[in-house]
């Protein structure tokens, strides 16, 4: 394996992982065609689904192959409404190699108390809602893989519109709940209707105690769960990233006219909540514009990409080397 920072090889994935020493990568984050027909510049998105699925399965054996055993793989995979089962079929194919051990839903857009937030493409339709969401499946090879969840937590601060479900007031009732019971008490109102005055002394100073010991830490991060929310990023800003001056509202000087790219913000999230040390190796069989490159560069680790298109490589190669 390449110890430079990061290599990239226009080689179909499939013969690539073949010729690589197994048990050498780290993390893998990917999306492959999704087989929806989308237009590639030299790759046929539209095969009978027996095929793609035998193709997806080969690649899957490959990936297992160079996969260490601790090893992860983020595996992004959309839907249209017209077909709306090929990421669960796909997922069924991995399936046969791993374990899913988290599957997250990729929210692209949602309405939040009347606000909007995220960009999508929004359907004509009398039948579908517009598709917003995809999934990431993480696969491991037993689902034992210890990840750093907290590391994309969020903070226990107060709530704004439901202090009483996120505060330091809902902590302390917790607290007085937990001593209350002990007591033998339902909870804090039982103590205050029933107890007596010695019990409510005694009550109070544990209470007292308790948040001295194991104070309310707003910066203390908890898990957000498995639905992220990643807004898409306008191509006027990825054309700075790749030094377009003119014409940064076009998706061919901002992506190299490629039509499926996944925002930075994914891949970064997936080696955040991987918890792989700086240095690890992340693998991108279907590298496409090098989103997963950029953000595993940003984050010191080792990025490897395989992609059959050379325009698309070559942009790659210049998204990079902007990279800080
Ligand atoms: C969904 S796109 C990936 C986009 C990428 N995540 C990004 O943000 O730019 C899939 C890519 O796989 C490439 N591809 C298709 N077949 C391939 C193969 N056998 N080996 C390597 N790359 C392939 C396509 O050219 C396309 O760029």
């Amino acid at each position: 394996m390449d110890k430079q920072k990061y290599s990239i090889v226009k080689k179909d994935c499939i013969k690539w992982m073949n010729s690589q020493k197994p048990k050498t990568v780290d993390c893998v984050i990917t999306s492959p065609p999704y087989n929806l027909r989308i237009k590639y510049a030299n790759y046929n998105d539209d095969i009978p689904r027996k095929k793609y699925l035998e193709w997806l399965g080969d690649v899957s054996k490959g990936l297992k192959r160079i996969l260490k055993d601790q090893g992860q793989i983020f595996l992004n995979m959309g839907y249209s409404n017209t077909d709306p089962f090929v990421a669960m079929d796909v997922a069924q194919v991995f399936r046969k190699e791993f374990v899913l051990q988290n599957h997250f839903t990729w929210v692209k857009h949602i309405k939040v108390n009347d606000t909007s937030h995220g960009i999508y493409k929004p359907i004509t339709s009398s039948r579908y809602a517009s598709a917003t969401t995809e999934s990431i499946f993480h696969f491991t090879k037993k689902g034992n893989v210890q990840v750093d969840r907290l590391s994309i937590g969020h903070r226990n601060k107060t709530h704004p519109l439901y202090p009483e479900l996120y505060s330091e007031g809902r902590y302390i009732a917790i607290t007085r709940r937990k001593i209350a019971k002990r007591m033998k008490y339902s909870n804090y109102k039982d103590v205050l209707a029933n107890a007596s005055k010695k019990e409510k002394e005694f009550f109070f100073e544990e209470l007292k105690k308790n948040l001295k010991e194991k104070p309310y830490i707003p910066e203390k991060k908890k898990c957000i769960g498995n639905a992220w929310y990643i807004p898409y990023v306008p191509t006027s800003r990825l054309s700075k990233q790749v030094g377009v001056e003119k014409g940064h509202n076009y998706r061919k000087n901002a992506r190299a006219d490629h039509p499926a790219t996944f925002p930075e913000q994914l891949p970064t999230q997936c080696i955040k909540f991987s918890g792989i040390k700086k240095g690890s190796v992340v693998y991108d069989p279907f590298l496409g514009t090098g989103t997963t490159l950029v953000s595993a560069l940003k984050n010191k680790m080792i990025g490897i990409g395989t992609e059959i298109n050379s325009n698309y490589i070559n942009f790659a190669k210049k998204r990079l080397q902007n990279t800080k």
